[in-house]
């Protein structure tokens, strides 16, 4: 009998798939998957391959962002309903709102939007590049949406004046330094590392911060062996796999269920039924590519 990654393998190679899957998806997504990683790595990929289909393994916005950069790929959603609770604290509508009140300011774009709020910003950027991309911008006023803890790292990060939005992501938001002081006593020898969506009060405490990707690549090349790592914990099984005699803890709420939602079985209904497919409307399309654009070109 075939199983269910068996199949998929089959029709991935039929249909000339790629299956790109997001460091919080769960463990059997990831091993199925042919590049697991960050935002911006997601990205990056989506724009490279030649793929004719990208099966995307994450929250919807994650999937649009690769439908902006490959408009002519069929990209498509195992589970369409699983979307990201801080892209949802943010519209075109209320980011043109602000822009009255702040007409010289520039605005900043957390990846984690939907297309639509893409299309009324100016420049947007990822955990991995926000710093760099609010550096590079040249104007001093900023509009930074929707996540009011990395708004508000890069504020103190880069000095400039920078106008915070109410956003957060309920992952990390709910990370306390009560319960990072409880892992701390329970594990003296560990590190703490976090990602820039946690409170700025528990930034303060980390000694590395940085996207999921960039949090994985400071653990391996450390000589540490023990971390405390404040994000969410479907990065255990990347951290495990890449280093494997290190040891991880997590606060215990630390769950994106949106990103749990995704099996192999849906992955395998959505290649063999072609479901899931995101559609953008060609305006839309068009302007939410102004930003990302702009960053990829920050990039280099
Ligand atoms: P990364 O880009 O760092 O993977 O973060 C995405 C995300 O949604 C974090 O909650
Ligand atoms: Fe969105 Fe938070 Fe889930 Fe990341 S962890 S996808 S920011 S809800």
């Amino acid at each position: 009998m075939t199983t269910v990654q068996e199949r998929i393998l089959e029709l991935k190679k039929k249909k000339n798939a790629v299956i790109l899957a997001h460091n919080y998806t769960s463990p059997e997504i990831q091993d199925l998957a042919d590049f697991v990683g960050d935002s911006l790595g997601l990205s990056k990929q989506a724009a490279a391959t030649d793929a004719d289909i990208i099966v995307f393994c994450g929250v919807s916005f994650m999937g649009e962002t690769a439908k902006i950069l490959s408009p002519t790929k069929m990209v498509l959603l195992p589970e369409p309903e699983a979307k990201c609770a801080m892209a949802s604290m943010c519209s075109a509508q209320q980011i043109e709102q602000m822009k009255r009140k702040y007409p010289d300011a520039t605005v900043v774009g957390y990846v984690n939007t939907t297309a639509e709020t893409k299309t009324a910003v100016d420049y947007c950027c990822t955990s991995a590049n926000a710093l760099n991309v609010v550096n590079a911008v040249p104007n001093n006023q900023i509009i930074f949406v929707p996540d009011v803890n990395l708004g508000r790292y890069v504020k103190e990060k880069s000095g400039k004046d920078i106008i915070l939005w109410n956003g957060f992501c309920p992952v990390h938001q709910c990370v306390t330094i009560r319960q990072v002081e409880a892992l701390q006593k329970q594990h003296p020898e560990a590190e703490v590392v976090a990602h820039p969506e946690c409170r700025l009060e528990v930034l303060n405490i980390a000694k590395f911060i940085g996207s999921t990707e960039a949090i994985l690549n400071y653990c391996v090349a450390s000589d540490k062996q023990e971390f405390i790592v404040l994000t969410e914990s479907g990065m255990g099984h990347r951290l495990q796999k890449a280093c494997p005699g290190k040891k991880f803890y997590f606060t215990n709420e630390s769950l994106c269920m949106t990103m749990k939602m995704i099996s192999p079985e849906s992955v395998l209904e959505c290649l063999e039924n072609e479901t899931g497919e995101i559609f953008l409307d060609p305006d839309e399309q068009e302007d939410a590519f102004v930003p990302v654009k702009r960053m990829t070109d920050i990039l280099g």
